[in-house]
């Protein structure tokens, strides 16, 4: 497992880290967003949504009631994004039960309150967790659970900034 930490100063630099990783983002990518309310667990999605070139980002909100939302990106024809919050889910046998496991091989997933789960996830999974610092500071801890997962993480390395 590699790990990286990363600050961020506000909403913008937020979602720059995931326009980052949207940009790489394909199929069979799992991303898990871990962080109190607030945090801005939604503004890296639409960050990486962003990156993906989906073309409204105004459709990219937490998928409270539904679950899960699902995205195309327009820089990958073939890309699917699921954008799920497992906030309102009881268990984790909901979210198996919507087919998970589908989503994670036909397309790439993002996954807010990641922590509530764990066992769903594969271990080749990008995990950012986010800590909040003060209203506006922010630091996301990012650690790669395999190989798939640190090519991710490329993106949003240190030497990898270039704006
Ligand atoms: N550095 C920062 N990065 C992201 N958001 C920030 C930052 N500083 C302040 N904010 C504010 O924090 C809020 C983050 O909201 P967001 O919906 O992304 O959080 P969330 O983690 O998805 O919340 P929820 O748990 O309700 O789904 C926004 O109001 C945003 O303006
Ligand atoms: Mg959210």
């Amino acid at each position: 497992m590699t790990r990286i930490e990363l600050t961020s100063d506000g909403l913008d630099a937020t979602h720059r880290i995931g326009r980052r990783l949207g940009e790489v983002l394909s199929a069979g990518h799992v991303i898990a967003l871990i962080g109190p309310l607030g945090s801005g667990k939604t503004t890296l999605v639409k960050g990486i949504a962003d990156g993906a070139g989906v073309s409204d980002l105004r459709q990219v909100n937490s998928p409270t009631f539904v679950i899960v939302n699902e995205y195309d990106a327009s820089t990958d024809a073939d890309l699917r994004i699921y954008h799920v919050d497992t906030y309102r889910l009881r268990g984790s046998e909901d979210l198996e039960a919507l087919g998970f496991d589908e989503m994670c091989a036909q397309g790439a997933a993002v996954v807010e309150w990641a922590d509530r789960v764990p066992e769903l996830l594969p271990d080749d999974r990008l995990t950012l967790e986010i800590i909040v610092l003060n209203d506006r500071c922010r630091r996301l801890v990012v650690s790669a659970g395999g190989p798939r997962s640190q090519g991710l993480m490329a993106s949003v390395a240190p030497s990898a900034e270039r704006r």
